[in-house]
């Protein structure tokens, strides 16, 4: 069995996450018969959407890689009950996607992880030698310069204040100063530059505004990478403990049951 602590799982479930995700996915074009790949496929909510769109016509393939074998595995225990289509699972990371595609691939998508890749022009151009001409790279990412509206700051700033007072009160502790890559952000223009420059054409760009409940960003207080990247060298679980009740706290202070963010949205095609 897959280990669900510290997984994306839950937050995956979440009904505007997953608006959000069919939005990107339909944004794609993709047609019945069509090889695709899911990079960073986590527990395989957006696997799942991409089986729907390419079945029932002979040739479909989706491959769903990621790097930890927690999420490649739970993911395998989700998209159990999928027959007939066939999918792949592979450990691996998008710096060494080359090394796996054999055949290149009809579309690419990488969802919400982009901002996870330090080496992102390495990344794209792995995704670039990988595709078919024609074929499309479709990503989104809610780390970006602007993701976070006005309004929302705020509740941002209390919840994070409110988190570190409680790690120091109650368990002296406090984060180390290493920078997670999804705090060095990249503006909406600066990622069309990105895909530009390795000679992908814009298709599509979006930006999709969500009210996430206060739930989903308790759900994403359990997930490892969101605790690393807030509070770098703090143990999971005791991040994870502060995070959720700085969160509570602040949410009843401010009287919140919403916070807004942005979704950035694009589907990049090779000429
Ligand atoms: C927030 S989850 C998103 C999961 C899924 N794509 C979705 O949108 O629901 C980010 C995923 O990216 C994966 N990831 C992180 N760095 C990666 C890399 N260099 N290459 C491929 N995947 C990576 C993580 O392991 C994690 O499962």
């Amino acid at each position: 069995m897959g280990d669900n602590t510290f997984s994306f799982d839950a937050f995956a479930q979440h009904a505007f996450y997953n608006n959000v995700i069919r939005q990107l996915v339909t944004l794609a074009n993709l047609k019945p018969g069509q090889r695709v790949m899911d990079l960073g496929a986590g527990t395989g909510a957006v696997t799942r959407l991409l089986v729907d769109k390419v079945a029932g016509q002979k040739g479909a393939e989706v491959i769903a890689v990621e790097p930890s074998s927690s999420a490649l595995e739970i993911a395998r225990q989700n998209l159990a009950d999928i027959r007939g289509t066939l999918i792949n699972f592979v450990q691996s990371k998008a710096e060494q996607l080359t090394d796996i595609v054999s055949k290149p691939m009809d579309a690419i998508f990488f969802c919400n992880a982009i901002h996870l890749v330090k080496e992102k022009a390495r990344v794209v151009e792995e995704i670039w030698t990988s595709l078919r001409k024609g074929g499309v790279f479709t990503f989104n990412t809610t780390f970006f310069e602007g993701a976070e509206p006005p309004e929302s700051q705020q509740f941002y700033k209390r919840w994070m204040l409110r988190a570190l007072r409680l790690l120091k009160g109650r368990y002296d502790l406090s984060p180390t100063r290493e920078k997670a890559e999804a705090r060095q952000r990249l503006s909406e223009a600066e990622y069309e530059q990105l895909v530009q420059d390795h000679g992908f054409n814009v298709k599509s760009k979006e930006m999709v505004r969500v009210e996430m409940p206060m739930e989903s960003f308790e759900d994403i207080s359990g997930y490892e990478l969101w605790i690393r990247g807030i509070l770098p060298g703090i143990p999971l679980d005791i991040g994870a403990k502060v995070l959720k009740d700085a969160l509570a706290e602040t949410a009843t202070e401010l009287g919140l049951a919403f916070s807004p963010r942005n979704w950035l949205l694009m589907v990049a095609q090779k000429t």
